[in-house]
């Protein structure tokens, strides 16, 4: 497998970053994974625009990678050379503030940030997907910036771990009496026959997957209110579904003790998922005579 690395391609085992990286030493970067079908990208224009702003709230530099054309050119020659131009894949970009003597203020002396980038195979979660997952709720002991997409995952690791060691797909973070998301997707319900989901502030991160779902419920005349939802509508919510890069649109059947419609996944995850796999499987079948991954998603 291969590694983009700071303008470079080379064996992904030979990549290496130095150990004052800011991003090893600080957690100081951030981060982007896309989907990638028949070697296209999903979605190439948000992600670059939730990529830039995120730079941009940490005042880091953006680099090269952010212009779409550059990035789709690294992510064609990562999925040709790694032979993912068919079938599913992810595109992972990380953007450190750079490497400097530790000091926690910036670097005063202008540094380069380090740039990453890889592509990895990827298969949805069926037959999960059929028979529908099941969560636990746990605080959300998360900083107050969920909206910038850092690589400071500490609390998701920790959540994700905890819901593996509970036998669960993943953990519903709860703050303030609220559902915010899980460890690294967006969480939705059907209450009264309306998809709620928690709005976009600085309390989650606005979840491209979310949004196109989003834009998918409202074609169809399913009402959207953004406004959370509390544990305590978890026993009237018809459905739970989460949304995500890697996650796709995966029903939700029980958390904790709740079990959710009946124990079966609903019919408005249903129809979303249905929906998303269409636009999916639409931009894998325009890479014919195209190329690989173009900017246009
Ligand atoms: N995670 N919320 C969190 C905390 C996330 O980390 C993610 C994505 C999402 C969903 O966002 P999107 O639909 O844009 O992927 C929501 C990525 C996939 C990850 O960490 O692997």
């Amino acid at each position: 497998m291969l590694a983009y690395l700071n303008g470079q391609f080379l064996p992904r085992a030979d990549a290496a970053v130095p150990v004052e990286d800011r991003g090893f030493v600080f957690g100081d970067g951030v981060y982007e994974v896309w989907r990638v079908v028949g070697g296209r990208l999903f979605e190439t224009e948000r992600h670059l625009a939730r990529l830039s702003s995120g730079l941009g709230e940490l005042r880091i530099q953006a680099p090269d990678l952010v212009d779409p054309e550059r990035l789709t050119a690294i992510a064609d020659r990562l999925l040709t050379e790694d032979g993912l131009l068919d079938g599913e894949a992810t595109f992972y970009v990380e953007v450190t503030r750079g490497v400097a003597p530790r000091t926690h203020q910036f670097p005063s002396a202008s540094i380069s940030p380090t740039v990453f980038a890889m592509a990895n195979r990827f298969k949805p979660a069926e037959p999960l997907r059929q028979s529908g997952a099941t969560c636990i709720t746990m605080p959300d002991i998360r900083w107050l910036r969920c909206d910038i997409k850092t690589i400071q995952l500490l609390p998701n690791v920790l959540g994700k771990q905890a819901a593996a060691d509970a036998g669960a797909l993943d953990v519903l973070f709860v703050r303030d009496g609220v559902i915010t998301e899980t460890s690294h997707a967006n969480v939705l319900a059907v209450i009264d026959g309306a998809i709620r989901t928690h709005p976009t502030n600085n309390l989650i991160l606005a979840g491209i997957t979310r949004a196109v779902v989003l834009e998918i419920a409202r074609d169809h005349g399913i009402r959207v209110d953004e406004t959370p939802f509390a544990p305590s509508d978890l026993s009237r919510a018809s459905e739970i579904f989460l949304a995500g890069t890697t996650t796709d649109v995966m029903p939700i059947i029980r958390v904790d003790d709740i079990v959710i419609g009946g124990g079966r996944p609903g019919p408005i995850a249903t129809t979303l998922f249905r929906e998303l796999r269409r636009r999916l499987d639409r931009l894998a079948h325009e890479r014919a005579g195209r190329g690989a991954a173009t900017a246009s998603a």
